[in-house]
């Protein structure tokens, strides 16, 4: 659905949707302000990342503060005082209390931290020989050259000179996507094919087993099967592997609780990162989380932490991830006892009941991909901005890549109001789109 910026139109070389961008004036709330006066429903939250919404007047009044005392000290040489009160602050937040917190600008610097992470712990145990960092078929975990040779984002697959001789390992436990399956339906023994790569791979060659505890926007939020991410877990402390979960998307309640592997018991990382719910748009911020054994092996080996970046830990990030935290904690995000985002999933499953675009629903708390019909995504998507509806295209999932469907993951903040909106128009506009197949 991303196409190279036509020639001649702007200087900026951009990947754009197929359908022209809107020219706006500002945003609040949910809510996106077209120049034309027209406004539109921001129903998958920027990319599933505006999760408190545009212009908080928290996070607003932080920054508009904090940009006039001081946006830079130079991490090392000044006291980085926000951001260690970031660091606690995130900790707590997913019950994590006793971790040590990484910051980076991005989620794919995350993932990239992770891994460094992850390699200097098997070193610091003796293990000199784990380097490998077995990812599944389907799933994403960034950008850059490295990150994008392991993942599974099937479009976004490097040309094989460029793959660094890495590719994902296993098959998701996901329908049509766990290719050689014994099973009729997904299970947690599809947790198998973990244990068979780490097995192929060379177990003392493995540092660690990365994936997505729900899967984001690559094949449009599958869950996988009760039990799957506990089976993964325990096949990696069977064979000294690390586990890193990617909750960069899921992270800080968009799945109804504070981390995605909270629906599953049992089933912790040892490494976790977050990003888009942390900086939720305001700032570049991402956090890379080590259970507190993990960070001790490093320390007692005497070697050395992975070198942050210029614009790693400012004190402009440290405030804005502390205003973004406090309001997440108002609205009772980090309660891990009920699920949240019931609304979300009532609204769904009634606007897409008996659609002929739709194909298949999936997802939780907040955040749902829905599956439409082939030839009908880009119809699907002019007629609900037509109707002031903005949702997120996934495509091309499929290993025959196959596949179009379009996100729905509002702010976790939205009113009831702004969630009547999104699923009367959701509903109206799949039934348009459907007369026009018919
Ligand atoms: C699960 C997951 N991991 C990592 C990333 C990369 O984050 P960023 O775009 O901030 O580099 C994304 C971005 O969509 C993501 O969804």
């Amino acid at each position: 659905m991303t196409v190279p910026q036509a020639a001649g139109t702007s200087q900026l070389l951009a990947a754009r949707l197929q359908i022209p961008p809107i020219p706006y004036s500002h945003a609040a709330g949910s809510w996106v302000y077209a120049s034309d006066g027209k406004r539109y429903l921001d129903g998958a939250s920027g990319i599933v990342n505006v999760n408190i919404g545009h212009a908080h007047p928290v996070v607003v009044d932080a920054l508009r503060e904090q940009v006039g005392i001081c946006t830079y000290a130079s991490p090392g040489t000044f006291a980085p005082t926000q951001m260690q009160q970031l660091a606690a602050a995130t900790a707590r937040a997913v019950h994590r209390p006793d971790d040590q917190v990484m910051f980076t600008p991005t989620g794919t610097h995350a993932t990239e931290a992770a891994i460094a992470l992850a390699r200097l712990v098997q070193r610091a145990r003796g293990e000199e020989g784990r380097h490998k960092i077995l990812t599944s078929s389907l799933g994403y975990h960034g950008n850059s050259a490295f990150v994008l040779a392991l993942s599974g984002h099937r479009s976004r697959r490097p040309h094989p000179d460029d793959s660094f001789g890495v590719a994902p390992a296993f098959d998701p436990p996901y329908p049509g996507q766990h290719l050689g399956c014994p099973l009729p339906v997904c299970q947690a023994e599809c947790a198998r094919s973990v244990r068979d790569a780490i097995v192929e791979a060379g177990p003392e060659t493995v540092a660690a087993v990365l994936l997505e505890p729900v899967n984001g926007t690559t094949g449009g939020g599958y869950v996988p099967p009760a039990g799957y991410l506990r089976a993964v877990r325990e096949i990696c402390d069977e064979y000294g592997v690390l586990f890193i979960q990617d909750e960069v998307l899921t992270g800080l309640g968009r799945t109804g609780l504070p981390l995605a592997s909270h629906h599953t018991p049992g089933a912790d990382a040892d490494i976790v990162t977050l990003s888009k719910g942390l900086g939720a748009g305001y700032v570049p911020l991402a956090a890379t989380m080590l259970a507190p054994r993990l960070a001790e092996d490093i320390m007692s080996s005497g070697k050395w932490l992975p070198l942050m970046g210029t614009m790693s830990a400012t004190p402009l990030q440290g405030t804005a991830g502390l205003a973004v935290l406090s309001v997440l904690e108002d609205l009772g995000v980090f309660d891990r006892d009920v699920v949240k985002g019931e609304a979300v999933g009532k609204l769904v499953t009634e606007a897409v009941r008996g659609q002929a675009v739709v194909k298949n629903v999936r997802g939780l708390g907040y955040f749902y991909g829905i599956e439409l019909t082939p030839g009908t995504l880009g119809d699907v998507m002019r007629i609900t901005r037509s109707h002031g509806l903005l949702l997120y295209p996934f495509v091309n999932w499929h290993p025959d890549r196959t596949g179009e469907g379009l996100l729905i993951a509002p702010p976790l903040n939205s009113t009831d109001t702004d969630l009547d909106f999104l699923g009367e128009t959701l509903r109206t506009s799949l039934a348009q789109a459907g007369e026009r197949v018919n």
